[in-house]
């Protein structure tokens, strides 16, 4: 059984899309039998950018339940984009950085209208399970709050929440009932062990406006913890283990690795927009035995 896994693409423009469009025609290539897009195909909201990603993966056949689960990350629903160039990104940033929860849940449901309107089953709000003709379980749990608080301050630290994790009860007693003999695989958007926070320091060549200047005598440093909170993590794997999974994949934190933890295998993949972080599509071949990863870097 062969899993091609892609997060994190960050798509900003059209442009980008064509990075989305090379990395599908190379997995077209390979056959998998699914495709996992663990949250964020978009670097923010934009519900045109969404319809052109999906023609993307409707050209190549994927738009169809059988091969490919698609569900959001904390970027795609957001006013805010992840990664300022200039100074207007920076603006935006600023103002726009959090949205209120129902703002956020309106956008959730036109973004899981726009896959189903093309396909039913690629996407949905999770809890999801579904069952491939080959026997595989693929579950989808939603690892993205939507806090109404939407910042800590203190000595000119600004601690962001909208990058942190959570495993919601509900959806944790939901995974933990479902037990099965065929393996699971469960997609999550963050990565479920230690993961390094975000820092960032507003002060740089690029920014050099009037606003640019005020902000960065203002806040010194802002910092954006990626990980699921510790309680909740713990939550997470005992439902994880006692839900039998194989294989976990996810993505949030643009970096590639392969881990194993409470004999679960954890596949961690991501490529955004910026060439820093990589763009790699990952394979996981899972058997009865064990599960192995293959990392392709497209260039
Ligand atoms: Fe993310």
């Amino acid at each position: 059984m062969l899993i091609a896994h892609l997060s994190d693409l960050h798509l900003r423009d059209p442009g980008d899309v064509t990075w989305l469009e090379r990395q599908l025609d190379r997995i077209a290539r390979r056959r998998p039998d699914h495709l996992a897009v663990t949250g964020d195909l978009l670097d923010r909201w934009d519900p045109d950018l969404l319809d052109l990603a999906l023609g993307a993966f409707a050209l190549r056949g994927f738009m169809n339940a059988e091969r490919l689960t698609l569900f959001h990350g904390n970027h795609d629903l957001a006013s805010s984009g992840g990664h300022p160039r200039r100074s207007a990104d920076l603006w935006r940033l600023a103002v726009r950085f959090w949205d209120p929860p129902p703002l956020v849940e309106r956008r959730r449901k036109r973004f899981y209208a726009a896959i189903a309107a093309r396909a039913a089953g690629v996407g949905a709000q999770a809890p999801v399970m579904k069952v491939l003709r080959s026997g595989l379980r693929i579950a989808v749990v939603d690892t993205v709050p939507a806090p109404w608080k939407p910042l800590r301050f203190s000595a000119g630290t600004v601690v962001v929440h909208h990058a942190i994790g959570c495993a919601r009860p509900s959806e944790m007693d939901w995974l933990a009932r479902q037990r099965a003999d065929a393996p699971l695989v469960l997609l999550a958007h963050h990565y479920p062990l230690d993961a390094p926070q975000f820092t960032w320091t507003p002060l740089g060549p690029d920014f050099t406006s009037r606003f640019s200047r005020l902000f960065a005598r203002i806040v010194k440093e802002v910092t954006v913890p990626m990980a699921i909170v510790p309680e909740d993590r713990q939550r997470f794997w005992s439902a994880g283990v006692a839900a039998g999974v194989r294989l976990i994949l996810c993505g949030h934190v643009h970096r590639a690795r392969f881990d194993w933890h409470e004999g679960i295998a954890v596949g961690l993949n991501g490529q955004s927009g910026a060439g820093w972080a990589g763009r790699t599509v990952a394979y996981y071949n899972v058997t009865e035995a064990t599960v192995t990863v293959e990392l392709e870097r497209v260039e």
